[in-house]
């Protein structure tokens, strides 16, 4: 068997063993889907969003890219913000970024990466800005931690001044955004930063 027909057969087995668990379950989330969350997470092949976070199909709308960024002129990134804020209503935005990232540690290198150095670009900026605190960090390992941590906040206040969230919290004081690492050492999330949709009288500054 090649290892992609390994897939279908495990797909096979789930579904049945999801169909045995709960007749109604396939039939639940056919037409409808009604996520609380959207998670912005990285591309990495061990960061998968809803078996780190125990959570099942239709809890979590994702988008997923190399080092979970938040580009302002990303229109797949938008697209995405834009239906899970307005349309399903999501109450939480996470933005997930993990230890030992590829895409970070790629940024703090001076080698090229082909056509991804237009991406990791953008990581590039965060470093030059905290340049300083990172360098002064002991051992590389943490240096590119220290990174992560420092782009997922970015990335929180990105998302934080698209037209999408400002609207958004303006009309209806939703959502929270949340800036996490995950850890691959242990498995366990750590929240890192968050932005609450501002109160009322900040609201006058959106409009
Ligand atoms: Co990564």
């Amino acid at each position: 068997m090649q290892s992609f027909e390994k897939l279908l057969l495990e797909n096979k087995a789930w579904a049945a063993e999801k169909k045995e668990d709960d007749p109604n379950f396939f039939k639940r989330l056919e037409h409808v889907q009604a996520p609380e969350f959207l998670w912005i997470g990285c591309s990495d092949s061990r960061v998968p969003a809803n078996e780190i976070t125990g959570t099942l199909p239709g809890e979590i709308f994702v988008h997923r890219n190399i080092a979970n960024l938040v580009v302002p002129n990303d229109l797949n990134m938008l697209s995405v913000l834009e239906y899970a804020v307005t349309h399903l209503k999501v109450k939480h935005v996470i933005v997930c970024g993990h230890h030992n990232c590829g895409g970070i540690k790629a940024a703090m290198t001076d080698h090229s990466f082909g056509i991804i150095d237009n991406w990791i670009r953008h990581i590039k900026d965060v470093y030059n800005e905290h340049r300083e605190e990172i360098d002064a960090v002991g051992d590389e390992g943490a240096r590119v931690n220290h990174l992560v941590e420092c782009s997922v906040r970015q990335q929180v206040i990105n998302i934080s001044q698209t037209e999408t969230i400002r609207k958004a919290w303006a009309k209806e004081r939703r959502p929270h955004i949340h800036g996490w690492v995950y850890g691959l050492k242990d498995g366990l999330l750590k929240p890192v930063f968050s932005m609450a949709p501002p109160v009322k009288e900040e609201l006058y500054q959106l409009l």
